[in-house]
């Protein structure tokens, strides 16, 4: 259980953990990667130990201590067949990223995690790898866990995605790496690329052309040092309770900018938030800089379209914020909170009335109406790191103490988030 009281401000310069995506890429490549490799400011955060498990399952060497990980990697054909079954836990991004390293493997592997994973849509990848040649079965033909896969022997397609996933584009240009010819994914929007950056860091030859991205297959990757910076999905918390607690001010260094990850950047500055980037660099292909955050009274924006993708984390606590925003927030095309680690729309809207929030379930996404008092409320996360977060978040921002039960599901992409929140409320 995870107690939070009522922010009199919010103040400091702080870190937050490593980003999600980066430290699951950085131990897969540095897997199938040639030599070694070595990660600074890993996330240790349940979401990727479940990713560190599952390669030293199949044989490979992997030191991790806190955010230092030294990944022995043995080459892509370097795996062994695990003898039991691999768990991702609560990991999307394992599970499917895995889909395709698993699909050029010539041995058999069955993939499974937790209810929140056997609920998640698996064909949008099964299907796509299953052209290209890979043998898998999952419950209802491959929709749901458990995954059976047996690889090897694939060619490759240009595969046009329904959908702007980061996930479904790695898995297929993974198993693009080892099949014959080029393949190539072209997505409705872009979804993050870190896929493709990281693998350019590895050595690997990838073509960008607009919206679609290819690969040419039988390229190897050779192992290097990555360092990860910070999550912009963490740090959009701390933004939120900045714009949420007047008189707050924080400071948030290294974080990741990636363009493809800032949509909330652009969200807090429409809606009138004061948010500078200092100090910008660039680390390992990936843009990086300290955000400079102070309170402002924000206004309602409409936010739909092109921008989803590069905001989709960050949507349960941009609803949170947007209780305090003056007039309406709509937020439209965001269908894909359905399939999240819960069904984010309802989670969302179920949670954050019971602050007293005037919050509406849409279709494709929701629509907030402030500017509300919240008070605090016992809530629960649900098994959903991201939606325990955002509560907590709306805690600071409401009259009184707010209880989150469940919390131990922020672990998964925050460890230390309930000690950081205590460092900076005043
Ligand atoms: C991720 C991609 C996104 C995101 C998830 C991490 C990744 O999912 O929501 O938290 O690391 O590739 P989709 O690809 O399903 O949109």
């Amino acid at each position: 259980m995870l107690r939070v009281r009522q922010a009199n401000t919010i103040q400091g310069t702080v870190r937050v953990p490593g980003d999600k995506s980066i430290s699951h890429r950085a131990v897969m490549f540095g897997s199938l990667a040639e030599g070694t490799t070595t990660i600074e400011g890993f996330l240790p955060g349940a979401d990727c130990l479940s990713t560190i498990s599952c390669f030293r399952r199949m044989g490979i060497q992997i030191e991790q201590q806190g955010e230092k990980v030294t990944v022995h990697g043995k080459g892509w054909y370097g795996l062994q067949e695990p003898a039991e079954r691999l768990d991702v836990g609560n990991s999307g991004t394992t599970i499917r990223l895995m889909s395709g390293i698993m699909s050029t493997q010539p041995f058999h592997v069955v993939m499974e995690g937790d209810e929140s994973i056997a609920k998640r849509p698996m064909r949008r990848v099964i299907g796509p790898l299953r052209q290209m040649g890979a043998k898998i079965d999952g419950r209802k033909d491959g929709e749901f866990t458990p995954l059976a896969i047996r690889g090897g022997d694939l060619q490759g397609i240009a595969y046009q995605s329904p959908v702007a996933s980061a996930q479904v584009k790695s898995a297929i240009l993974l198993a693009g790496l080892q099949a014959k010819g080029v393949t190539s994914v072209t997505e409705p929007h872009l979804s993050r690329d870190h896929t493709e950056r990281m693998l350019q860091a590895f050595g690997v030859h990838v073509v960008r052309d607009g919206l679609t991205v290819s690969v040419e297959g039988g390229q190897k990757l050779k192992g290097r040092a990555i360092q990860v910076p910070g999550d912009i999905s963490s740090a959009a918390f701390l933004i939120a309770a900045v714009m949420m607690v007047p008189g707050s001010s924080l400071l948030i260094e290294n974080v990741g900018i990636n363009p493809s990850r800032t949509g909330i950047i652009d969200v807090v500055q429409q809606m009138g938030g004061d948010l500078e980037l200092v100090n910008e660099r660039v680390v390992n292909e990936e843009p990086v800089a300290d955000l400079l955050v102070k309170h402002s009274q924000l206004h309602g924006i409409e936010i739909a379209g092109d921008i989803i993708p590069r905001l989709i984390d960050e949507i349960p606590v941009i609803a949170v914020m947007a209780t305090q925003a003056e007039g309406k927030t709509v937020i439209r095309d965001a269908e894909e909170l359905k399939v999240k680690e819960t069904d984010r729309i309802a989670t969302v809207v179920d949670q954050l009335s019971k602050f007293g929030a005037k919050v509406t379930p849409t279709d494709d996404g929701m629509i907030i109406e402030g500017e509300t008092a919240l008070t605090g409320a016992t809530i629960d996360s649900m098994g959903d790191h991201r939606i325990g977060m955002a509560m907590a978040i709306a805690g600071l921002a409401a009259r009184g103490e707010t209880i989150i039960e469940n919390e131990e599901a922020i672990n998964v992409s925050f460890p230390g988030f309930a000690e950081l929140l205590e460092q900076i409320s005043k």
